[in-house]
């Protein structure tokens, strides 16, 4: 199995982190979850993109320096992934030293080779999107709209990077490769984007502008534009890669090409169009473009999450009132991947409670509690039940394929909805087969019966675990806690016939206690 690169985008630490924030990294963690439970080797890269204008206006406003402001915002951003358990190899800080050697050593090549030159520019700039506008920005009112937010008329000189010579390059290279951009349906978007670009891109910022950036090495009067700053993260941080080395490093080769996990704002231009043309300028070669991985946005009752309209949801909080398991449940399977989707603490209380309490941890205490009723807690196959555990075996082998062909297609979603729909399953088979008739019948058919579904529950419940456990770590293994299970997770050990005959289970505890706190619509969790 090919080693296995995963990154997320590389947050701003001009604010707290917010739940899309969080969404994404959850999301990259899960699927690096289900790369580990697959057996295969797993680097997953995160970080924060800490220079630019609005980190330095952030910083001003406070009155602090830049790097005390990043430092405390990063503090925070680090925080939360540990609390909400997100699993990561690499730390992307863009002002740490080595990264910003890389830029500069990456800046010089592109310099000396001729892909970088030096051009006078007079236009609109956008302060809050850090750039130059062009008449496709305007709206239909002939005016730059609000998302804009201030535009000054700016003419100055700066260092451009060819883009547009590549142009071609790259439209051949989506429709050779069309599952480099995923969801498929974002790729149309895409190569439309790509089609219609023209001009270079301005890779400076005059100092007098802005001065916390990655210096030019060839030009002091100048810092590195935030973007190109940013997305070099992914090699400067990746595993074995040395800029002066160039990429063809085995280290490097071992884990590159990455699947960059990325929100459906900075697929264009950044992502989609910079990035792999800054690769192929670089030397990197066509097999070596990442994948793209774009998701959706979660917003609030429709409407974008700001801070100017107060709705935005804080992870940190909402953690510290439902746990994070629950947070972490509610963000991957309340959206389907590359699509949007409405935050609603009531929904994240209904599916906690729904899917979780009522389903899997129901599931887990009757099983248990029959277990030690009947059986003292010890498990044996039931012997002519030959065709019902036969059943059961087909049942969670589908169970596992649906889950893992789901997660290879990145719809964690739908993994989820296959395990809570197996546990309906289960607990409907509780009703149908009725244990505690059967437990007052003495003949030996009814006792190998209740034996059969006894252990086939304890079977279901120990695979249910193992498939929800790149979601739901501590509950996951809770559940083979209860069941005396110990040992690493594994998805090959999802095959039926894992308890062996006479397994003693654990002692039941509650797992999922039901979520009683009322939730006041007139004071959520937010804003941040
Ligand atoms: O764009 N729902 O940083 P960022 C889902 N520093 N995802 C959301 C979201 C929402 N409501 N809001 C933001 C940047 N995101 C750059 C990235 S990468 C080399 C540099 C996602 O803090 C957003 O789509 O604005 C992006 O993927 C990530 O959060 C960071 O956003
Ligand atoms: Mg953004």
């Amino acid at each position: 199995m090919k080693p296995f690169f995963i990154t997320t985008a590389i947050d701003y630490t001009n604010g707290a982190p917010h739940i899309g924030h969080a969404y994404e990294k959850v999301l990259a963690d899960v699927i690096a979850r289900y790369q580990r439970l697959k057996g295969g080797e797993v680097f997953y890269l995160t970080g924060v993109d800490q220079h630019g204008q609005k980190v330095q206006q952030s910083a001003e406003k406070e009155g602090v320096a830049p790097q005390e402001f990043v430092d405390q915002v990063t503090a925070k951003f680090r925080a939360l992934w540990t609390k909400l358990d997100v699993q990561y190899d690499g730390w992307a800080a863009t002002t740490e030293p080595s990264h910003k050697a890389c830029v500069q050593t990456l800046l010089q090549r592109l310099f000396d080779e001729g892909q970088l030159y030096k051009a006078k520019q007079s236009g609109y700039y956008s302060v809050r999107q850090e750039q130059f506008l062009t008449e496709k920005e305007r709206g239909a009112d002939g005016e730059f709209g609000p998302e804009w937010g201030e535009v000054v008329l700016v003419e100055e000189e700066n260092y451009y990077f060819k883009l547009a010579e590549h142009k071609d390059w790259l439209l051949g290279l989506l429709s050779q490769r069309p599952e480099l951009v995923m969801p498929n349906f974002r790729l149309a978007e895409l190569t439309n984007a790509v089609n219609k670009l023209e001009g270079d891109l301005c890779i400076s910022r005059p100092k007098s502008r802005l001065t916390w950036g990655i210096e030019l090495p060839f030009d002091p009067h100048y810092v590195t534009y935030v973007w190109f700053d940013a997305l070099v993260n992914y090699i400067s941080f990746a595993p074995g890669y040395d800029a002066a080395a160039g990429a063809d490093l085995a280290e490097f080769h071992k884990w590159w090409p990455a699947l960059h996990v990325i929100g459906k704002d900075i697929m264009i231009p950044a992502h989609g169009v910079y990035w792999p043309i800054m690769l192929k300028a670089i030397g990197f070669s066509d097999a070596d473009i990442p994948t793209l991985l774009v998701h959706g946005w979660w917003n609030s009752s429709g409407e974008k999450m700001s801070k100017s309209l107060g709705n935005v949801v804080d992870p940190d909080a909402l953690a510290d009132k439902y746990g994070a398991e629950a947070v972490r449940y509610y963000l991957v399977a309340d959206i389907a991947t590359g699509k949007d989707s409405d935050f609603s603490e009531e929904r994240l209380v209904q599916r906690y409670n729904v899917d979780l309490a009522n389903s899997i941890g129901n599931l887990l205490n009757r099983t248990l509690n029959m277990a030690w009723k009947y059986r003292a807690g010890k498990v044996v196959p039931g012997g002519p039940l030959q065709e019902a555990t036969e059943y059961w075996r087909i049942r969670t082998n589908t169970l596992v394929n649906d889950y893992a062909q789901s997660f290879e297609i990145r719809q964690p979603n739908a993994a989820l909805e296959a395990i809570i729909g197996f546990a309906t399953n289960c607990n409907a088979a509780i009703e149908k087969g009725a244990p505690w008739k059967l437990a007052k019948e003495d003949d030996p058919v009814s006792q190998r019966s209740l034996d059969g579904i006894l252990y086939t529950l304890a079977e279901c419940l120990r695979i249910i675990a193992i498939l929800l456990s790149p979601v739901l770590p501590k509950a996951a293994r809770g559940i083979w806690d209860q069941l005396g299970v110990a040992g690493e997770f594994r998805l090959v050990d999802g095959e039926w016939g894992g308890l062996k005959d006479g397994h003693q289970l654990g002692q039941p505890v509650p797992l999922f206690p039901r979520i009683e706190i009322p939730v006041n619509p007139q004071n959520p969790v937010n804003p941040v």
